[in-house]
């Protein structure tokens, strides 16, 4: 059980606007923010976030929650999970709540993380000392770059030692097991001895979206031919290179702003780019890109412009990676840098201004690339491999979602090499059993556990609902109404369900808090901890609907008078729901003594309207006098 102080203080330390932006493209409308579905395939927005109320839903799964339940759902994590991920993030410390043995193993993860900030600082202060001069120049003299990038970048200098980080290690008590899981030492096969694995090489600190440093690139300064250019990271839990785009962390806010990201082979290219004002660029770090961080991408972005070395290995990747973008549902772009001419060289050695004009004149759209390639391959001149071609190309275009841009692109390709729309549509057709809808890898989850049976209850009715909606504002505003239903809520009987199991849960959660005169209670937060779902998601729906509230800019007068008219609706409904079930046996009495019963039957039934009537005023009484008195006061 996690304490609910601990789940209120995450809670609070949490902004729900920010946590989605890193798994959708969040667009302002109104006072929410709406964007596709994380849940389904969609392509008009049904996801609505509230950033007043701190609550998501998405209209078409029917999914909503606040932001536990969603980076539940996201990152398939139980609810203690996404609690503590949200606390790391919020770098709230939450050792005083749960110092329990089930934390070792987190501690451990936070202990390598915090190994490899270590190792990170290491390397970089190794720069900027005198033991890092030549590394330094190097990437100011040839490399062309500034202080204020190196500094940017986390960039370090790992010495031409073979005991250089064993050594600080063992002077900082650094536990060496860490270090060797992390690849950072390598152990020596035959003398049983460990050794730096990173030498004499200039080092990339590699960092996760959130700037946490996970792993590290580091390129040789040597010019032996044998010597690797690269050495990076293991492949690790920790370190998935296949999952993560450099430089992501310093560009994400661009990527969303200019709703472009660049996406570059290398790290110098990255750095470089950067450097020269384009802090839109990533890098897939040599490999082609995968699924995964096209995904990533999406969530900032549907527009993305390959900028690969001109090579064939550079061309080889952008294909690739073209038909991974558009199955993913982002739209790519290409850029051919002219020679054998990288970004990072180009800029270097032209310019940021003739570069920003490549970027600009030799633009172009994945199908104008790819017809170019074939064109220049030699493959437009033979009818086989034309063939070959347009099924390729046509390939591509099936793997678009959007109908209209599928068609407009068949068009243009129709155009452009002269070959009837007719005939295109029959090629994709054919190749369209191979057409596959991937399970996404980020929700390759099980089928949902089939709903619980329903409860039997009543439905819904209008003042139970108002008695909810009230109840629930008002928590935004003080804690009166919680106060005035702890104190009455004997008398109340909800007789749907869930309505009434989370006016238990307030109520409960409202009297471990109603000593101390500054808590309140965070609805959002709550919902997570109220137990049945259907009353969670009835809480969710309820909140959903309110009205906006000024949470945002909290004004006593304005929360007065919200509180008041809160409470003003509660006690109304709560009048209602107290009496109506009295009412209806009063109405079906009456309605049974009209008839003709038998006279031992008609006194019990007088007895009992007696009995009622009596109920009835006295609850009127009681009910109407502490109105009276709440709203007087
Ligand atoms: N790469 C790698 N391992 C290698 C070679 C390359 O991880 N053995 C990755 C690196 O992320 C590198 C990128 O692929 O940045 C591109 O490789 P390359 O073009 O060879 O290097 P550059 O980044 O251009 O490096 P430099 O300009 O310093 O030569
Ligand atoms: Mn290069």
């Amino acid at each position: 059980m996690i304490p609910q102080r601990m789940i209120d203080e995450v809670r609070q330390g949490t902004d729900i606007i920010d946590i989605v932006s890193d798994y959708v493209k969040l667009n302002p409308s109104g006072r929410h923010y709406k964007a596709l579905s994380p849940f389904t395939q969609e392509k008009t927005p049904s996801f609505i976030v509230s950033p007043d109320k701190q609550i998501y839903k998405c209209f078409s799964s029917g999914k909503g929650g606040n932001v536990f339940s969603f980076v539940m759902e996201m990152e398939k994590v139980t609810f203690p999970e996404a609690v503590e991920l949200l606390a790391k993030r919020a770098g709230i410390d939450v050792s005083k709540y749960t110092d329990t043995a089930a934390r070792q193993e987190e501690k451990r993860e936070d202990s390598r993380h915090e190994t490899l900030r270590w190792a990170a600082r290491l390397f970089n202060t190794t720069l900027e000392s005198d033991a890092g001069k030549k590394a330094y120049a190097y990437l100011s003299a040839n490399r062309g770059l500034e202080a204020g990038t190196i500094r940017k970048f986390g960039l370090g200098y790992a010495p031409d030692s073979w005991d250089f980080l064993l050594n600080a290690a063992a002077k900082e008590k650094i536990p060496v097991e860490h270090l060797t899981e992390l690849g950072l030492l390598t152990r020596h096969r035959l003398k049983e001895s460990l050794y730096d694995t990173l030498r004499h090489r200039v080092i990339f600190p590699i960092m996760t979206i959130g700037g946490q440093v996970t792993g590290f690139g580091g390129r040789t300064l040597s010019s032996d031919p044998e010597t690797p250019k690269y050495i990076n990271s293991p492949e690790s839990a920790i370190f998935e290179k296949s999952k993560l785009l450099y430089g992501m962390h310093a560009a994400k806010e661009a990527i969303r702003k200019q709703e472009t990201a660049i996406l570059v082979e290398g790290y110098m290219d990255v750095i470089a780019l950067h450097q020269a004002g384009f802090s839109n660029a990533v890098a897939s770090c040599g490999t082609s890109l995968t699924r995964y961080q096209a995904k990533i991408l999406k969530r900032y972005t549907s527009r993305v412009l390959f900028l690969y070395d001109g090579d064939n290995a550079g061309k080889k990747s952008m294909f690739a990676g073209i038909d991974i973008l558009l199955s993913e549902g982002l739209t790519p772009w290409v850029v051919m840098l002219p020679g054998a001419e990288d970004p990072d060289s180009f800029i270097r050695t032209r310019g940021k201004e003739e570069f920003e004009n490549v970027l600009e004149s030799e633009k172009s759209s994945f199908q104008d690339f790819q017809i170019r390639c074939y064109r220049d391959a030699g493959y437009m001149e033979s009818p086989d491999l034309a063939s070959k071609a347009v099924s390729a190309m046509t390939k591509s275009i099936s793997l678009i979602a959007d109908p209209v841009q599928k068609e407009l692109y068949i068009e243009e390709l129709s155009k452009k090499l002269d070959i009837s729309r007719k005939t295109l549509t029959k090629v994709m057709a054919s190749g369209g059993a191979e057409q596959r809808h991937p399970r996404e890898p980020m929700s390759g989850k099980n089928e949902e556990a089939p709903a619980a049976p329903p409860v039997q209850n009543t439905p819904l009715s209008v003042s139970e609902r108002t008695f909810l909606e009230a109840l629930l504002e008002s928590t935004f505003y003080g804690n009166e109404v919680l106060a005035f239903a702890a104190s009455h809520d004997q008398m109340l009987r909800l007789s749907n369900h869930p309505a009434q199991a989370i006016f238990t849960h307030l109520v409960s959660r409202y009297r471990t808090i109603s000593g101390d005169k500054e808590a309140h209670i965070d609805i959002a937060a709550e919902i997570s901890s109220i137990e049945l779902p259907q009353a969670r998601d009835l809480a969710l729906d309820i909140l959903f609907r309110l009205p906006v509230s000024e949470t945002s800019r909290p004004n006593p007068t304005e929360t007065a008078q919200h509180a008041r008219r809160c409470l003003s609706h509660f006690l109304i409904a709560v009048k209602t729901i107290v009496l109506e079930p009295l009412q209806k046996e009063k109405a079906a009495l009456l309605s049974k003594l009209s008839g003709t019963p038998e006279k031992s039957e008609e006194k019990t039934l007088f007895t009992r309207l007696h009995e009622l009537n009596n109920q009835i005023r006295t609850m009127d009484q009681e009910v109407t006098g502490s109105i009276n008195t709440i709203l007087e006061a």
